[in-house]
């Protein structure tokens, strides 16, 4: 939902206390503004912050208390909006909490809201009724090339149409003041506007992607055509990758959501993930959860919301969990350890999940079905969850065929895929690749070319994991085949 919009619903359904977490203090004040001076009577908008106070109330100034009673004292009939820049820091104070919360009651039946701008998330669990945390996006693509009109005094108009769009997409996934920067600097440097700008302005979101520290860029250019096997997988990705289209949108079809991929180690999920994002030619971030998690307890939920906020700028893109059995082991969204946090970081994960109308497309991996908390796999999450089972030996043969070509196609008539195939019952691809390789090192230290024989060799010189693993997939094969799950291969 647009900020705008989101904010005239809750401020007209009289929730008393929202809280905007965002570092772009000028533009959410704009659009408070903005939606104060769209109601008939516009309504009155007062803003405090340590150094200044309220303008114009003695007293207000560094004190959060005072600001309290001000907004408390003004009358019931006068429609207003209070914002409070970084009130966060005094949200723990015991005074200040009860203060907010006897404010929450009054201002239900008032026509007045209070409004906490602040870049982190920290809402002590005493107040998590009373406020509600409202997601405020970063700029959309309307907004970036009004903005870069502003900046570039429309200098941008001399750039040709497409490079002029390329900017605006370049700049999307930061806030408007890092695109003031960025382009400034990058004028500074090549003099000029043109592709090269671009490149600088890609080059800056790459550290801002960095600086979230639980999201990377991958660039991958493994596709379709890189994985043996898993038809059925491969034909679902295909007839998804067409909702992805600007046809499909006016068709009326949702944004697809995403998938779960669940299977032992080795099998070809993080591959698929990868030529997910080469298929809908967007780019690819990955999150990595464990890091999510762990970040200081407080810390992880401003790191989910901005995680969040980021991969939506960057939309289209698939957002690629991996192995999100590890991060999310044991968690549940009513889980209270930890004073809640993870509880609370999940939670915002999986209903983001459920609602997001952004192409954000999430691919996530599992190895493990026992730790993963049920909540995950419940419908409405994923569009599809898939079991990737070990290859079958016609599997087999076309992952051999794939690592292979990829390293021999000239030589590829030479190696007898059928028998190694047959031989490799049990082999993951990840070990039937590995095998290659060995087969390859030993020609090499022979001076000589690797042969059918040499990754025979190799393959009968390797344990799977599968022999070890035998219970862990059996219990897996169970699980797909009693619950909704589809089966990749077929
Ligand atoms: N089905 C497959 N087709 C081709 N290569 C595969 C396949 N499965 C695994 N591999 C090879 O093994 C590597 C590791 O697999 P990966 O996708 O990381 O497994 P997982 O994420 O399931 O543990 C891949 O990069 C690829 O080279
Ligand atoms: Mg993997």
């Amino acid at each position: 939902m647009e900020a705008r919009t989101a904010l005239d619903l809750h401020i007209r359904a009289r929730y008393p206390i929202l809280y905007l977490p965002t570092a772009e203090e000028e533009r959410a004040e704009d659009d408070i503004r903005a939606v104060a001076e769209a109601w008939r009577p516009a309504w009155r908008v007062f803003v405090w912050d340590a150094v200044h106070g309220f303008v114009g109330v003695e007293g207000s100034r560094g004190m959060p208390l005072p600001a309290l009673e001000f907004i408390a004292a003004q009358s019931p009939e006068q429609p207003a909006l209070f914002i409070l820049r970084d009130f966060h820091h005094y949200l723990r104070d015991a005074q200040v909490a009860r203060h907010l919360r006897n404010l929450a009651t009054l201002l239900r039946s008032r026509r007045q809201t209070t409004i906490l701008l602040s870049p982190v998330v920290e809402i002590p669990p005493t107040l998590t009724e009373d406020i509600t945390v409202l997601d405020y996006p970063l700029p959309d693509g309307a907004t970036i090339a009004e903005h870069l009109h502003e900046l570039l005094g429309g200098l941008e108009t001399r750039l040709e149409s497409g490079t002029s769009e390329a900017l605006v997409k370049a700049c999307a996934g930061m806030t408007l003041n890092r695109i003031g920067q960025v382009v400034r600097k990058a004028l500074a440097a090549t003099g000029t506007l043109d592709e090269r700008t671009i490149d600088l302005v890609l080059d800056e979101k790459r550290q801002v992607i960095r600086r979230t520290e639980v999201l990377e860029f991958i660039a991958s250019t493994d596709d379709l055509d890189d994985i043996g096997g898993l038809h059925g997988l491969k034909a679902w990705l295909e007839r998804r990758a067409m909702a992805f289209t600007e046809r499909a949108r006016r068709y009326g079809l949702p944004h697809p959501k995403g998938l779960l991929l669940v299977g032992i180690q080795g099998t070809g999920k993080s591959l698929s993930a990868k030529a997910t994002a080469q298929l809908l030619r967007v780019p690819l971030l990955r999150l990595d959860v464990g890091r999510l998690m762990g970040s200081l307890v407080g810390e992880s939920e401003s790191r989910a919301r901005e995680m969040i906020r980021v991969a939506e700028a960057m939309a289209p893109v698939v957002l690629w969990i991996d192995e999100i059995d590890k991060g999310f082991r044991g968690v549940s969204s009513s889980f209270t350890g930890d004073s809640g946090t993870s509880a609370r970081v999940f939670g915002t994960l999986i209903t983001w999940m459920q609602e997001k109308t952004s192409p954000v497309f999430v691919v996530a991996t599992a190895n493990n079905i026992d730790v993963l908390p049920p909540e995950l796999l419940r419908k409405g999450r994923f569009d599809e969850i898939f079991f990737v089972d070990l290859p079958t030996e016609p599997e087999r043969r076309e992952i051999l065929d794939v690592h292979l070509r990829r390293r021999r196609e000239h030589r590829l008539r030479d190696f007898d895929i059928p028998t190694l195939a047959a031989a490799s019952a049990g082999y993951s691809g990840a070990e039937l690749e590995q095998a290659i390789v060995d087969a390859m090192y030993v020609g090499f230290d022979e001076k000589r070319e690797f042969t059918t024989d040499d990754v025979a060799t190799a393959l009968a010189a390797t344990v799977p994991l599968s022999r070890t693993k035998q219970l862990e997939i059996d219990a897996l094969r169970h699980w797909a085949a009693d619950g909704n799950v589809r089966h990749s291969s077929l």
